[in-house]
């Protein structure tokens, strides 16, 4: 009897084994190549002016795009803060001039409610897409977010939102909110990949 239930008991554990193995190899295997072209969609979003000019690391925002002439620093000497906040500088916080909506003047100052830069470990301006990819992966560089949680910043944040409605001459950033959220969802799903440098 005692035999019998030994031999039940290998029988269940070599069972529970095979099939284990069976639902390892049905599972998705990360797939690299479609990663990177999921990747490339999101850097062709964050390396865009809209997003890159507020994600700076010298604490100066970016003016640039076919509205601006070439890319220069943000005029009037605007800063990020001394204080790290990313609101500017007491006398000229970013929303002394910039409102809750678009200026609908050309060259008026653009807004959403709360305006002000990223700090200075979530660079993209002028990094390459290896480079990119590597920070925002980085919870140290990414404020401590999942990388599901950097897709849902993506959806949901009112500056990113911005992006795909900068107001008058500004060109947006390809594509939506929406579409990055995807790209960033299938990226993650396929084992997030970053390119080489
Ligand atoms: C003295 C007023 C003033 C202050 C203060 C100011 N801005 Fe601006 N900002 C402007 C104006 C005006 C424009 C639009 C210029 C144009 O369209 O030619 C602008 C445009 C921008 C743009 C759009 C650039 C682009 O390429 O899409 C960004 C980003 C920006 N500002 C960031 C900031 C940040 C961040 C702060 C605070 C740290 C700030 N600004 C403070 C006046 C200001
Ligand atoms: C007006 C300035 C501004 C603009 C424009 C802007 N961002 Fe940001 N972004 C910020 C600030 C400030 C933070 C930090 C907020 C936080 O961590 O909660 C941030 C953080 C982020 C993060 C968090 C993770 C990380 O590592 O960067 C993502 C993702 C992001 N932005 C995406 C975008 C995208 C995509 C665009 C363009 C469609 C964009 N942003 C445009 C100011 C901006």
């Amino acid at each position: 009897m005692r035999a019998v239930f030994t031999l039940l008991t290998t029988a269940a554990i070599v069972g529970l084994a095979v099939s284990a193995l069976a639902q390892e190899a049905s599972a998705p295997a990360a797939d690299p190549a479609a990663g990177l072209s999921e990747w490339a969609r999101v850097y062709e979003v964050f390396s865009h002016p809209r997003c890159a000019n507020c994600h700076v690391e010298d604490n100066h925002p970016r003016w640039s795009g076919a509205h601006y002439g070439v890319t220069r620093v943000h005029a009037f000497n605007v800063q990020g803060g001394a204080d790290g906040s990313g609101f500017g500088n007491p006398g000229l916080h970013c929303t002394t001039c910039h409102f809750n909506s678009n200026s609908s003047v050309l060259h008026g100052p653009p807004g959403v409610a709360g305006w002000h830069l990223a700090p200075p470990e979530m660079v993209w301006f002028g990094k390459s897409s290896a480079e990119v990819c590597a920070q925002i992966k980085d919870p140290a560089r990414n404020g401590n977010r999942t990388l599901d949680e950097v897709a849902i910043h993506v959806r949901d944040d009112a500056l990113v939102g911005w992006g795909w409605d900068p107001g008058p001459g500004r060109e947006p950033a390809p594509g939506s909110a929406q579409a990055t959220f995807d790209a960033l969802v299938k990226w993650a799903a396929a084992g997030a990949p970053c390119p080489s440098p």
